[in-house]
Order: C-alpha cells, then sequence, then structure tokens
C-alpha cells in the first residue's frame, strides 16, 4: 500500500492561507499576477508564464551596478540546474528593458564561464510590480533619486503561491547555491512529510547520517514505523522522541 502520510506542505498549509485578509504578501499567499514587457519580449500573464512549473521571481536594485552583474550572471549558471528541476527563473528591475539589453552584454563578459542569460529581465519602469510584490515603498514611487528595488527572492510553487521569499539590501550579494537549495528542500518537502534540518544537507555527519530529514512532528509513530522503518531517533534530555532522522533515499 502507498504512502499516505501528508506531506510538509499538505500538513503545515494551513498556517499559510491563500489570501492575506490586510494585503500583504505573505507565505502562502497567491502571488499578484501581472503583465510586463522582458528581454525576451512582452509577458503577458506572469502566472500563465509560470505554468505547471517553479519559478524564482529575483529583483535586483539597478542595471550597470556590480553587485548585480555578477549576481545575475551566477543565477546563469544555475539556470540549467533549475531548469532540470522544473523552475522557471525571471528577474527584474525599474530599469527599462533596453536598459537590460545594453547592460547584459556586461554580465556575461564579466562572468568567466561564458554563460548566455537564457531567462527574461522584467523592465518595471512604471515600479509597479515592485509595490505589489512589497520590493519598494509605495512613497518612493515618483522618487528619482535612488529609485533600487531590493534584493528580493520569491519562490513560487506550480499552483502560484509564495513559498519562500529572501530580502538582502543593496550592499550584500546573494548566494545562488543557497537558492538552489531552497529549491531543493522545498520541492522534497512538497511530495514527503518530512522537513530538512539546519544547514543540509550538510547536516548531521558526525551520526554517520549525513544529509538526512527529519520526519514532521505531525507523522505519528505508527506511521513513522510503517513508511518510514529507516528512521532513526536521536535520544535528548527530555526523553522526547522528535529529532527522527531519515536518509533521503529511504523516503517512500
Ligand atoms: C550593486 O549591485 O553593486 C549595488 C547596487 C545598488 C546599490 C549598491 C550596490
Amino acid at each position: 500500500m502507498g504512502c499516505n502520510v501528508p506531506s510538509g506542505a499538505d500538513a503545515y498549509g494551513k498556517l499559510y492561507p491563500e489570501k492575506s485578509s490586510d494585503g500583504i504578501l505573505r507565505l502562502g499567499n497567491i502571488v499578484p499576477d501581472f503583465s510586463a514587457e522582458t528581454t525576451q519580449g512582452p509577458m503577458p500573464s506572469f502566472h500563465e508564464w509560470i505554468g505547471d512549473s517553479w519559478a524564482i521571481l529575483f529583483s535586483h536594485p539597478a542595471d550597470f551596478t556590480p553587485v548585480c552583474t555578477t549576481e545575475i550572471g551566477r543565477l546563469a549558471l544555475k539556470y540549467d540546474w533549475l531548469k532540470e528541476r522544473n523552475c522557471k527563473v525571471a528577474t527584474l528591475s525599474i530599469d527599462p528593458v533596453d536598459s537590460h539589453n545594453a547592460w547584459l552584454k556586461d554580465v556575461v563578459a564579466h562572468c568567466e564561464n561564458g554563460i548566455s542569460v537564457e531567462f527574461p529581465i522584467i523592465g518595471d519602469a512604471d515600479r509597479s510590480i515592485s509595490v505589489k510584490y512589497n520590493m519598494f515603498d509605495p512613497s518612493n514611487l515618483d522618487d528619482t533619486g535612488l529609485p533600487l528595488t531590493i534584493r528580493a527572492v520569491f519562490i513560487i510553487d506550480p499552483d502560484k503561491k509564495l513559498k519562500l521569499t529572501l530580502n538582502y539590501p543593496a550592499s550584500v550579494g546573494r548566494n545562488m547555491d543557497e537558492i538552489c537549495r531552497c529549491i531543493e528542500a522545498l520541492q522534497l518537502s512538497a511530495k514527503s512529510s518530512i522537513a530538512t534540518p539546519a544547514n543540509w544537507p550538510n547536516n548531521h555527519e558526525s551520526i554517520g547520517m549525513k544529509g538526512s530529514v527529519f520526519l514532521l512532528p505531525t507523522v505519528t509513530p505508527e506511521d513513522a514505523k510503517e513508511y518510514f522503518p529507516d528512521h532513526k531517533t536521536c535520544e535528548v534530555p527530555s526523553g522526547k522522541e522528535y529529532l527522527r532522522l531519515v536518509p533521503t533515499d529511504k523516503l517512500p
């Protein structure tokens, strides 16, 4: 008989409602749809563009700035890896598409691996998308001084639900390995009753269980025994049996 223990996404879905009650975009919400101009032509609907895929929407503060130049190059190096995992990528700033296209030549020249940038870069010149996604305070809408979007990452599932966000200031470049790790962890918890520990997959090596994941607290001891016979419970002073590790290759 198959395993019908609810996945992480199902077990904790109620924590993350599809719609926020106060208009603030939060985890679990269906992300706002929009149309946009991009370096790959018009995008009439972000939701339709996502289709049945996972998606990353990745904003950068401004074209022709150093950290952003490295970020887009490093993200391009992950494009094939993400595509293999059914994950699309779109990036965005408030610069117009003409600026993005001119800047892309610099991005490619500065990335030593001879990349090509195969994802669309959205030109959010009227800042409407940036405001909808809280990357930009509406009070700065007409500010011509420092009109910078934050460095935001939105990871969206095929149901168009926001699964994870990262917000970085302009002064700190993002780590693309961490973004890929988040995709892997989210996809694993979307299909299994597990959660990934700190630093996963570099965890619990000292007890010979490197890369193992935790069974969710919602998995009953009976289900744990039946469906995850390879799990191991770590002993702790409280005597409570909640640290139940299972190797990912032993998940049903
Ligand atoms: C950068 O990408 O280097 C950057 C952009 C905006 C402000 C500061 C740095």
